[in-house]
C-alpha cells in the first residue's frame, strides 16, 4: 500500500486528535500486555506504525538507559512531539522496506496491519526480526462488530450506525480487512511462532471513542459525501450529537494477539 492509499493519513490535522484518543483508549491495555510479556531493562523494541509518541515513550521508560526503542512509520511527522530522546525514529514502510538491522526482544504494531492489503508480508517481516524467544504483539480492531451505538433506540443512534457503516465501506474500498484481527492467532502460528495467545478490550460508551469518531469522520467527510455514503447534514448532526456528551459511542473491540519466536 502506498502512503496515498492509507485512509487516515497523518498529514491531516485530525491525526493529532486521533492519536490522543487512541492513546487514552488503548495505551493502558497495550502497556498491560507488554508488561505481561516481560519487558525488562535493556530490551530492544520496534514500534511499527507508531503514529504518535505515547507508546514509544513508555517502551523507552521500561527498557531503561541500556534499552533501545525504534519507532517507525510511513509518516513520522506526528511522532516527534514530546518524544523521549532515547527513541530512534525512522521513516519505514513495513510492507516495502527491509526490516531494520538487528533483532528485537519485542515488535509491536497497533491498528496498522488491518489497513494493509499486504498484511501477511508485513507480519512476515516483523516476525523475522525477532530474536529467539522475542515477542510479537499485534493489536487491531475486530471490525466485525459494526455499530457505533450498540443500544440504538433514538434516531441519532441509527444515524451514528449509518455513518460507521459508511466508514467501514471506505476502509474496505482502500483494501482494509475488517475481519483480520480475529485471524491473528492462526496467522502468528503460520509464521512459525509459538506460545500464541489473544484477548480483546471493548469500549462501549466512551467520550474518547466519541473523540475518535469526530477525528475520523471529519478527516473522511469529503470522501463519505462524494461516494454518497452520507450527506453533509448527516455528518454535522452526528458530530453535534457526540459533542452534547449524551451519545454512547463504542469503538470496535481491540484484539491483542501475541506469540514468540521459538528459542
Ligand atoms: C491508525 S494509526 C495507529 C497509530 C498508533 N499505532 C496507535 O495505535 O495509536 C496507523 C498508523 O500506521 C501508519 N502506517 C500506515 N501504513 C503503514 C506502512 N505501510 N508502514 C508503516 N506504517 C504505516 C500510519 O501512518 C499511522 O501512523
Amino acid at each position: 500500500m502506498s502512503s496515498q492509499d492509507y485512509l487516515f493519513a497523518n498529514v491531516a490535522d485530525e491525526a493529532e486528535l486521533r492519536f490522543a484518543a487512541l492513546s487514552a483508549l488503548f495505551d493502558p491495555g497495550t502497556f498491560r500486555h507488554v508488561d505481561r510479556l516481560g519487558i525488562d531493562r535493556g530490551w530492544r523494541c520496534w514500534e511499527v506504525g507508531a503514529g504518535g509518541a505515547s507508546v514509544p515513550n513508555w517502551l523507552a521508560a521500561r527498557a531503561g538507559p541500556n534499552g533501545q526503542v525504534l519507532a517507525t512509520d510511513i509518516d513520522t511527522s506526528r511522532i516527534t512531539r514530546g518524544l523521549d530522546a532515547r527513541v530512534e525514529v525512522q521513516r519505514h514502510d513495513v510492507v516495502l522496506d527491509d526490516p531494520p538491522d538487528g533483532v528485537f526482544d519485542l515488535v509491536h504494531a497497533r491498528l496498522v496491519l488491518s489497513h494493509l492489503p499486504a498484511r501477511d508480508t508485513a507480519l512476515q517481516r516483523m516476525a523475522s526480526s525477532l530474536r529467539p524467544g522475542g515477542w510479537l504483539l499485534i493489536e487491531d480492531f475486530d471490525q466485525v462488530q459494526p455499530f457505533a451505538c450498540l443500544d440504538a433506540y433514538l434516531p441519532e443512534h441509527h444515524q451514528a450506525n449509518k455513518l460507521r457503516d459508511g466508514l467501514r465501506t471506505l476502509l474496505t474500498q482502500r483494501g482494509a480487512d475488517l475481519e483480520f484481527a480475529r485471524t491473528l492467532p492462526r496467522r502468528l502460528r503460520a509464521q512459525g511462532l509459538t506460545d500464541v495467545g489473544a484477548d480483546a478490550y471493548f469500549p462501549v460508551a466512551s467520550s474518547d471513542a466519541g473523540a475518535l469518531d469526530i477525528a475520523n469522520l471529519t478527516q473522511v467527510r469529503a470522501a463519505l459525501i462524494s461516494k454518497r455514503l452520507a450527506s453533509a447534514d448527516d455528518i454535522a448532526a452526528h458530530l453535534a450529537a457526540i459533542r452534547t456528551g449524551h451519545l454512547d459511542v463504542a469503538t470496535s473491540p481491540l484484539l491483542s494477539a501475541w506469540a514468540r519466536r521459538p528459542t
